[in-house]
């Protein structure tokens, strides 16, 4: 599906192709970072802070897309922890998907698949194309194709090596200067896995938030190796294992009053490198063991009300969970909200006087779109 780009005011530079002919080698490879939509600056900067020269941020503009020239080495993007996957992206010019199957076009689509293969020491078995229209006999045959090139077996839904071609929304891309003409964007996902896959995640649970919005929530606390950082109704401890990743601490601690979840949090923090980092705690969020203004920063995935809680539920734990933060929280201590029930949770912050509404993300996750409140302690 081509993807929706806004007419925005958000930057897009030219890439080095369209303004020259041919790209530039010194340049580096072109990349394309997924990202969950409305963490595109988020991901920006992070990649902008680890790679500096080495990389130029091309275009925010996508919703969920960041691209992006590099020029080190490839394997050191697999560490980004605010990107759900990178893709290396190659644009080829051509109305119709058979013109992919054309021999200078597959062979780049080849090179760019060793590549990726050669980039990483991740173990690839199997092979996946997601296309609209994967079902066609056209690409089946690239499928196929595909296939016997690389000596995978082919995989309907997750594979190893994944290849997504959709309609580029972006024919200027190209590097054959072919202007407006229609062409096609393959990509090909760096890693066996999706980096939001952590490593770390040994224990599923069904509510569990995903990793880089996770990683994004510990940033937005401003981590500092002074803090004593608690994160409320941890679950399987995406939130904490992320703030530890994020920088030192003081303390972190998760909190959750379900001792199936506690062994699920404590699973991943053993399969993490910050094992003795962190401790949990079972308790009520409504009533925790903290002392009065002890806390500098705080974190919490509400229970949506769907696969977690109940919206009933909701609406006494949600006055109840502000109301003891605010009594552990340090003066100015920011606390850091995820939630979908947005009506509810406006409600209670407009009948509160202890937290100040600092910043409000909207965010797509799993077809929703909960928001990420930022307050601070007043
Ligand atoms: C949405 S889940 C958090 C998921 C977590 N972020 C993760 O990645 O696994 C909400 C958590 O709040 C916990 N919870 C709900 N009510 C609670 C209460 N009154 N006291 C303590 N924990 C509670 C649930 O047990 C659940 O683990």
């Amino acid at each position: 599906m081509p993807r929706t780009r806004k007419t925005s005011s958000k930057r897009r530079e030219k890439t080095s192709s369209q303004q020259t002919s041919r790209p530039n080698p010194s340049e580096g490879v072109l990349c394309e970072a997924e990202v969950v939509p409305g963490l595109e600056a988020f991901a920006a900067d992070e990649l902008r802070r680890r790679f500096g020269a080495d990389l130029r941020v091309l275009d925010t503009s996508g919703s969920g897309a960041v691209r992006f020239r590099y020029r080190g080495a490839l394997l050191k993007l697999m560490s980004l922890r605010t990107v759900q996957a990178i893709y290396l992206l190659k644009y080829i010019p051509g109305r119709r998907p058979s013109t992919l199957l054309g021999d200078a076009n597959f062979r780049e689509i080849q090179t760019l698949i060793e590549t990726v293969r050669s980039a990483e020491r991740g173990d690839y078995q199997t092979l996946h194309l997601a296309a609209a229209g994967s079902d066609t006999v056209l690409m089946q045959r690239l499928k196929s194709e595909f296939a016997q090139q690389t000596g995978l077996a082919l995989a309907d839904d997750k594979g190893d090596l994944l290849i997504r071609l959709r309609p580029s929304a972006q024919s200027a891309q190209s590097s054959t200067a072919a202007g407006d003409q229609p062409g096609w964007d393959v990509l090909i996902r760096l890693g066996a896995r999706p980096l939001a896959t952590r490593d770390w995640r040994q224990c599923n649970y069904e509510g569990a938030l995903n990793a880089t919005v996770a990683h994004v929530m510990a940033l937005l606390t401003n981590p500092a190796p002074t803090d004593t950082y608690v994160n409320l109704g941890c679950g399987s401890g995406s939130l904490l294992i992320e703030r530890c990743a994020a920088g030192d601490a003081r303390q972190v601690v998760g909190v959750d009053n379900d001792p199936a979840v506690l062994r699920c949090a404590a699973a991943n923090r053993e399969a993490s490198e910050y094992a003795s980092r962190s401790t949990l705690a079972r308790a009520d969020i409504r009533s925790t063991p903290f002392a009065t203004a002890s806390v500098d920063a705080l974190s919490i995935d509400l229970p949506f009300g769907q696969r977690v809680g109940s919206h009933e539920q909701n609406r006494t734990l949600y006055p109840a969970t502000l109301r003891e933060a605010a009594r552990i929280a340090r003066p100015s201590a920011p606390f850091v909200v995820i939630t979908h029930e947005l009506r509810l949770m406006e409600a209670v912050l407009s009948q509160q006087s202890a937290w100040r509404l600092e910043r409000e993300l909207r965010i797509v996750l799993r077809g929703l779109h909960p928001r990420i409140f930022v307050l601070r302690r007043i």
